[in-house]
């Protein structure tokens, strides 16, 4: 029994994951960038490879690395090089989640040189929308791929996840409330709630990223 439990789920797929934040640049030493520590996405990529997955892992600039052999770390920094990278391996993928925490806004036109504060008073940035790098994911997919997205949200929760996940074409959504005391950013325990494409929820108790991580991989391993 032992045995047969143990037996490793996910040998022979490939997943990608995307982690971390995107940043974006101002001018060659400044940037524009968020709190993600790339702590979640990691534990997911960490928790797939132990259930025998080959996974690419598209990497914002983060604090954390690991040695998995199954792992690859693609580092990628804005979110357009992310979008790239992951419309590009999706193709050969089982499946994608997406836990990067991207940019939503890039500068549309960064100064190829140093500002400098003498020179410029007041600045004003012109912010352009990035790619939704899920979205395009969701309309690459193909039957037989699985998406999974994220969503941060601070109010109208539930509602507002399962609008991301029908307009990006996910199969399901995780969920995590700014609102809960020990989820979000740069701490390492994380509340989720995953919501499927047809509506139904499953709430999980407060624990450890790598043990949040696992419980979303053996959801996927379950469900799909
Ligand atoms: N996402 C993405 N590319 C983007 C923005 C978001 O792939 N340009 C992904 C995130 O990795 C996450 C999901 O989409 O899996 C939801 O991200 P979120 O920021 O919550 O949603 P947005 O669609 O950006 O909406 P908003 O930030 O306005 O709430
Ligand atoms: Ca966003």
């Amino acid at each position: 029994i032992e045995f047969l439990t143990s037996k490793k789920k996910l040998k022979g797929k490939r997943f990608l994951v995307t982690a971390g934040p995107t940043i974006e640049k101002i001018d060659p030493v400044r940037f524009i960038g968020n709190h993600s520590s790339g702590k979640m996405g990691y534990a997911i990529a960490e928790s797939l490879a132990s259930e025998g997955a080959q996974v690419d892992l598209i990497s914002g600039p983060v604090q954390i690395t690991t040695n998995n052999p199954n792992i690859t770390i693609h580092p990628v920094e804005s979110a357009n090089e992310m979008h790239q990278e992951a419309t590009t391996r999706f193709k050969m993928a089982d499946g994608a989640i997406m836990a990067a925490a991207v940019s939503d806004y890039s500068v549309a036109t960064p100064s190829e040189k140093k500002l400098k504060r003498e020179q410029t008073g007041n600045i004003t940035l012109e912010l352009i929308p990035n790619k939704d790098i899920a979205a395009a994911l969701g309309k690459q997919k193909k039957q037989n791929q699985i998406l999974v997205g994220f969503a941060l949200e601070t109010d109208n929760e539930l509602e507002n996840a399962t609008k991301k996940l029908q307009k990006k074409n996910l199969d399901c959504i995780i969920l995590n409330s700014l609102k809960e005391p020990g989820a979000g950013f740069n701490v390492n325990t994380n509340k989720i709630i995953i919501i499927n494409n047809k509506g139904e929820q499953k709430t999980f108790s407060l624990k450890e990223k790598k043990e949040v991580a696992a419980d979303i991989v053996q959801y996927l391993v379950e469900n799909y």
